[in-house]
């Protein structure tokens, strides 16, 4: 493994504006593509051993397909020399939790509310999100604020989707020093035991709408104290903490983070509950197989070629009966 170092200059395609920050996986940075004209967000990878690279090649091409308002897109995935780095859409926002709640963050007991019209909206789009990337067979595994962004205008955008395991060092545990030990907060009680499903997700989902609606994180105290206590006790209701809060946000908000995934509730109830409305949109190559999409979307296919056919057959019954005898 080679820790590339957070000084990355560039290359002659990408120009490198301003660092953005520094996460687990590396560095991120605006630059200038030349070739597209436009300006991207661009990561570079600070672990690459060949089996990581191998499995991102791969991962990269399935997520680079999604197309999602509320998922940020993946552009290309670059080797220069022995660096490696991917580009993707540079989202200008602020963090979920600042978005709806702008005052500074506080580690003691803030008894103030979120401003709830603007978290009922950013939730309903991160919810979108999270769905549209699960009915395409991915787990994201790192949900947590600096992953998911708000632009000015209020779109909710999600980032570093199903790229955790592949380019970020296996164990959260190993990297105190390098600023994913943030993670831990937001991490679910079975996915610090190496387990991880949608409902991990939700439990991610569940510690962000927490600390949206208290001001403060579910769980206090050093990070080996969280992990300990989230796996045994549940936190206090969030409307333990602050009054008047909406029932419906405060009962989602418990359910999504149970301790059990299995009693966390799954993504069509969400969307019912949250009278959310999900719509995914997909290019043209690597679906995963097993998605209800995929095979959505196959009928779909289906469904289109028979319908060609059919006219092909039309208009060559009406074009004579030499052309119909070759089609049927
Ligand atoms: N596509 C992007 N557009 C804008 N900002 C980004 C983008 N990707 C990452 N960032 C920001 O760069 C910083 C570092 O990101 P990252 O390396 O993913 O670390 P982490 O998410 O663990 O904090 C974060 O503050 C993140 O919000
Ligand atoms: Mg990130």
């Amino acid at each position: 493994m080679k820790a590339q170092g957070d000084d990355f200059h560039g290359t002659d395609r990408f120009v490198i504006r301003r660092r953005l920050g520094t996460g687990g996986m590396g560095a991120v940075y605006e630059a200038y593509d030349e070739e597209r004209h436009e300006t991207v967000a661009l990561k570079t990878l600070r672990w690459h051993d060949p089996s990581a690279i191998y499995r991102l090649k791969k991962e990269f091409r399935v997520l680079s397909d999604i197309a999602h308002a509320n998922l940020a897109s993946l552009y290309e995935l670059v080797a220069d020399g022995d660096d490696w780095f991917y580009t993707m859409e540079l989202v200008d926002g602020v963090e979920f939790f600042a978005y709806v709640r702008p005052e500074p963050r506080s580690q003691s007991e803030t008894r103030a509310p979120p401003d709830v019209p603007r978290l009922r909206a950013a939730l309903a789009q991160l919810i979108k999100g999270v769905v549209a990337l699960h009915r395409a067979g991915i787990v994201h595994r790192d949900l947590k604020p600096s992953n998911v962004l708000v632009t000015p205008a209020g779109r909710v955008v999600i980032l570093d989707f199903g790229l955790a395991d592949v380019v970020a060092p296996p164990s959260p545990l190993q990297t105190r020093e390098e600023g994913l030990w943030g993670t831990v907060a937001y991490m679910s009680p079975e996915q610090v035991e190496g387990q991880r499903s949608p409902a991990s997700d939700w439990y991610a989902v569940g510690v962000m709408l927490y600390e949206a609606l208290t001001g403060r994180l579910p769980f206090q105290g050093s990070a080996l104290r969280v992990l300990a206590d989230k796996g045994r006790q549940d936190p206090p209701r969030s409307s333990e903490l602050v009054p008047e809060l909406p029932e419906d946000l405060v009962t989602l908000c418990g359910d999504l983070m149970a301790r059990d995934p299995a009693a966390r509730p799954e993504d069509g109830e969400i969307l019912r509950r949250t009278g959310v409305l999900e719509h995914t949109i997909f290019r043209h190559r690597g679906f995963r197989s097993g998605s209800h999409v995929l095979r959505a979307w196959r009928i779909r296919d289906r469904q289109e070629c028979a319908d060609r056919s059919f006219r092909r057959r039309r208009r060559a019954r009406s074009r004579g009966s030499g052309a119909e005898g070759s089609l049927l």
